[in-house]
This record gives C-alpha cells, sequence and structure tokens, in this order.
C-alpha cells in the first residue's frame, strides 16, 4: 500500500505537475480499457496517492509555483485560470492595506476560478472571480505571477467588500490582516505557495511604479468604459441612469449658487458625463456652468469629445496630478474622483490642484466611487493632509444600499 505523508513532507517533495498529469492521462487509458467510463479524476486521485499526496487538489497545491509576470509578455488566449490576491487599502495603517481571504472547504485561500469561454482575462475575469468567490469589488488591477505552464494568471487587485446588485456571493466568511499575518496564517495551514505568492503580492504593490500604475489604470478602465452601453456606465459607473442622479447628482452641492455663470473642470472625466450631467443639474438651480474635462486615456478624451461635440474643444488628456491648462486658464469649481490616484499621492494632487488649476476663491471637490473605509472618507482624507474642509455634499443615498461618504469642498483662499 502506498504510504501517505502529511503536507508538509509533500511539499518538500518536487512534484512536476506536467508529469502528474501526463501520468494521470495514461492510468486513464489503462483503466479505460476495463472500465471504459472511468473518469479522469479517479486517474487524478489514484496518481496523487501514489505520489503521496492525500487528493489530486493537495497536489496541485503543492506543485504549483509562480514567477513574476508584466502585460506585455502575456499570451492572454492561452490563460485558463485566474487568481486574484486582494487588498483592502488602508492609509492610517503602517503597512498601508489588509489582505482579504475567504474560508473553503476548512481553509483560507484566495478567490481562484477557471476562466469562462469568452471572458476578457483583464476586464471581466479579475473582475467575475472575486465577486463571485467572496463578495470581493476590484478597483486597481495588476498582474502578478504567472505558472511555468504560462496558463494560470495571478493578480493584485484593491479593492472592497462589494454591496451593489450584481451578481455576486454575500456569506462568504472573510478574514483580513496585515501582509504579514497573512503570510503566516498561510504557512501555518500548510500553504507555502500561496503564502509565497501573497508575500509577492504585497511586495509588488509596495513597490509598483507609479508609471506601471497608471498603465494598469489604464488597462483596467478603458476598455471597458468604451464598451459600456449606456453614458453613466462609460463613466464607470453600475447602475441605472436614476442610480446615477441618486449617487452623483448631489455634487451638484458644491456649486456656488453666489455665482450665476461659472466654469467647472472634471478630472478624470471619462467620457465626459459627469461634467455634461452637472451642467444639467447646475441649471436647475439657476447657475449656468461651462463643463470642461481632463482624463489621463486619450482614448476617454476622443469619446468625450464625439459625445459632447459642442464642447469638444473643452476636454484634455492628461494626468491630473501635473495637469495645467494650456493657457494657464482656472477653474471655478474642480472636481476629482481621489480614487483613481494612489493616496501616497493626494497631497501632492491637492497642493498642486490649488496652486495652478483651481481658480483663487474657486472650489476644489474631492470625491469617492461608493462605499469606502471611513480612513478613504474625502472628509479623513482633507483632515489629514490639514486642511479645512469647507463644505459638504448630501451624502449619496442609493436605493437598497447604506448611506456613503460625503464629498467634500476646499475653497482655494
Ligand atoms: C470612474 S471614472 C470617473 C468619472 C467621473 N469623473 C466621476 O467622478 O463620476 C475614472 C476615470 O479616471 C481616469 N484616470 C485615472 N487616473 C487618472 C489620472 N491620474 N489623471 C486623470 N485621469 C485619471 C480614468 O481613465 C477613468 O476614465
Amino acid at each position: 500500500m502506498t504510504e501517505h505523508v502529511n503536507l508538509e513532507q509533500a511539499r518538500k517533495r518536487s512534484v512536476n505537475l506536467e508529469q502528474a498529469r501526463k501520468r494521470a492521462r495514461e492510468l486513464l487509458s489503462e483503466l479505460r480499457r476495463g472500465d471504459p467510463t472511468t473518469k479522469l479524476t479517479t486517474a487524478q486521485h489514484q496518481v496523487a496517492r501514489d505520489l503521496g499526496f492525500a487528493n489530486w487538489p493537495v497536489l496541485v497545491r503543492a506543485a504549483e509555483s509562480f514567477v513574476p509576470a508584466t502585460p506585455e509578455t502575456i499570451d492572454w488566449r492561452r490563460i485558463t485560470r485566474v487568481s486574484t490576491v486582494c487588498f483592502r487599502l488602508d492609509p492610517e495603517l503602517a503597512a498601508g492595506a489588509l489582505v482579504a481571504l475567504y474560508r473553503h472547504d476548512g481553509r483560507w485561500v484566495i478567490p481562484s476560478d477557471q476562466r469562462l469561454p469568452g471572458e476578457d482575462v483583464w476586464d471581466d475575469s479579475v473582475l467575475r472571480i472575486p465577486l463571485a468567490r467572496m463578495g470581493f469589488r476590484r478597483q486597481g488591477t495588476h498582474l502578478l505571477a504567472i505558472d511555468p505552464e504560462r496558463r494560470h494568471a495571478v493578480f493584485w487587485i484593491d479593492g472592497d467588500p462589494y454591496r451593489g446588485s450584481r451578481p455576486h456571493r454575500s456569506d462568504a466568511e472573510w478574514w483580513t490582516g496585515s501582509p504579514d499575518e497573512a503570510v503566516a496564517l498561510l504557512t501555518d495551514q500548510g500553504d507555502g505557495a500561496l503564502a509565497r505568492l501573497v508575500a509577492l503580492a504585497d511586495e509588488s504593490r509596495r513597490t509598483m511604479s507609479y508609471d506601471q500604475l497608471v498603465a494598469d489604470t489604464r488597462r483596467t478602465l478603458v476598455g471597458a468604459y468604451l464598451r459600456a452601453a449606456t453614458p453613466q456606465g462609460g463613466s464607470g459607473f453600475g447602475g441605472s441612469a436614476d442610480d446615477w442622479r441618486d449617487a452623483r447628482g448631489v455634487l451638484v452641492d458644491a456649486v456656488d449658487t453666489r455665482r450665476p455663470v461659472s466654469s467647472f473642470l472634471d478630472l478624470a472625466c471619462a467620457n465626459g458625463h459627469l461634467a455634461a450631467s452637472m451642467v444639467d443639474w447646475a441649471a436647475e438651480r439657476g447657475v449656468a456652468l461651462t463643463p470642461y474635462g481632463v482624463d489621463i486615456a486619450p482614448e476617454l478624451v476622443e469619446r468625450a469629445r464625439t459625445l459632447h461635440p459642442q464642447w469638444a474643444e473643452h476636454f484634455w488628456a492628461g494626468d491630473a496630478v501635473v495637469w495645467r491648462h494650456p493657457d494657464g486658464v482656472r477653474f471655478d469649481l474642480v472636481h476629482m474622483l481621489l480614487d483613481v490616484v494612489p493616496m501616497d499621492r493626494w497631497a501632492q494632487l491637492v497642493d498642486h490642484l490649488l496652486a495652478a488649476v483651481v481658480a483663487p476663491g474657486g472650489r476644489l471637490l474631492l470625491s469617492q466611487y461608493g462605499p469606502v473605509r471611513p480612513a478613504m472618507a474625502p472628509d479623513a482624507v482633507v483632515t489629514r493632509l490639514g486642511r479645512q474642509v469647507a463644505g459638504r455634499c448630501r451624502p449619496p443615498q442609493r436605493k437598497d444600499r447604506p448611506a456613503e461618504a460625503p464629498s467634500v469642498w476646499l475653497v482655494n483662499e
């Protein structure tokens, strides 16, 4: 009888997954000569036992190894499996982020699943898998590693628990803790390969260059926005036109109604839908707004120009952290969606916008999309930067959702 070894011993054993798979296919052929209905899983189980593992999944886990990868080097058509290391960013923590795991079959794991037919890995699989497995909504998406067969791609993502109406799992048991704690937990439960992956993800998160981050943001957002079926979808918003009004319509509270004619600049404007919507919402309050927009993705700026030809000259491509109008024009109300810029650049962003983009006496409006942790709410961000909140919009109130943190504005004294 085959002697079974425990997982720790098994991990020390060098397992070649490709050879094990080949052996399972060969064994399947042999077994089918006796019983044509034999399933592949039966052969895999036997191979795993022969190699000293409790079962096939344990063998696969022990054999998996990954190497760091960059998007340019991947043949995306070959990818059949996707896994995600999930982080919740938190500027108040020394580590800067928490790792989120969920319980599956008595173990703490990261979301992992097969790619479905027709799915784009980056746009679809990385969004679906953490939602479906543990109810985690990705925001930032970054390729981390690939297995030696180059079929299993691992990403690190940041995001939050999901509370919306897309298909998602709402009853998963979560564990969150610092990256070091996650590595210790996974090592203790015998998942050394997974522990190494989490450590690699944390290192990548801490050391990623700004240029890489910007490139990943574009890759994550642009395709999905350009394909969206609604104007608000083309601005990255998941919900109906009414939801859009409920969620983003409150930003009009920041319009200074003492100025009947004002300029409005939306930084990170995507397809220009917020800029255009603000014109209508401000008109309801008797203010004539002239809209402008800047986005880092030239494709989206092009889309904004096409959708709003009357303002085609009002949209520019640029990075909100450094952009300034070519002729030095300043704007009465400037809106910035904080969550598209890494939190270690928020101070630079706010300093720059007040110094070079917001008109003297004008307002800088800061918002976040959807529910965020208290430390990430605009109020907390402004206070941490040592600046004064001059006013708050009403908190967005969306049907069947908890109230969200209010957007806030600063006055450029
Ligand atoms: C969710 S949309 C925002 C839509 C709209 N401004 C709003 O707040 O509802 C995010 C947009 O931010 C853009 N973006 C990301 N990083 C940026 C940066 N550093 N500067 C300018 N735009 C950026 C993306 O290309 C994307 O179109």
